[in-house]
């Protein structure tokens, strides 16, 4: 199983929890979405789609503003847009995301289901791992659950 793992991070939280999916999915590449393939590379057999909640859904570019001027760093476009210039191509997806609530009406995980769904895709909205204020660090226990998400992805992917 090789997997691509396409990321949106300002502090880092959701990158930390894409390289920690990365190492339990070996074969495995993380790669900022600013710098992702709007083709998904024919070899990917499982793709990973990553982002902070920012007001309910995915960040935009007014929250990204928001993130950059309170400290974080990046620039877009983010994954709402990497999505929507998306080919689209028929192989597992799940979404992640990384937010400060732990209920939430709203997350990015599932605004990511939804654009790639409307893209074409078959996504899976995966889980949100929580983060402790805007900037983090992931709150104690949530590598973990990092861990048993990825062991849960190679069961329901083995060949
Ligand atoms: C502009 C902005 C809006 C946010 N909105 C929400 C929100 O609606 N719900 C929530 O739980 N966290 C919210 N957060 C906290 C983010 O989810 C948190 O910054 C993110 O998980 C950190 O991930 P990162 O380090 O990868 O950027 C918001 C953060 C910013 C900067």
């Amino acid at each position: 199983m090789r997997t691509l793992i396409v990321v949106e991070s300002y502090f880092g939280n959701t990158t930390e929890v894409a390289r920690t999916l990365a190492e339990h999915l070996e074969p495995a590449r993380v790669v900022p979405v600013a710098e992702a393939p709007t083709e998904i590379p024919i070899d990917v057999d499982l793709l990973l789609v990553g982002a902070p909640t920012h007001d309910f859904s995915l960040p935009s570019a007014n929250t990204r503003k928001q993130a950059l001027d309170k400290g974080g760093h990046g620039q877009g476009p983010g994954v709402r847009e990497w999505i929507a210039s998306l080919t689209p191509r028929d192989l597992p997806v799940h979404t992640f995301d990384t937010s400060h609530a732990k209920r939430l009406s709203g997350s990015a995980a599932r605004a990511a289901a939804k654009a790639l769904k409307r893209r074409g895709f078959r996504p899976t909205r995966g889980p949100s791992f929580h983060v402790h204020g805007r900037s983090g660090p992931l709150e104690e226990g949530q590598l973990r659950r990092v861990q048993e998400w990825a062991a849960a992805l190679v069961d329901g992917h083995r060949p």
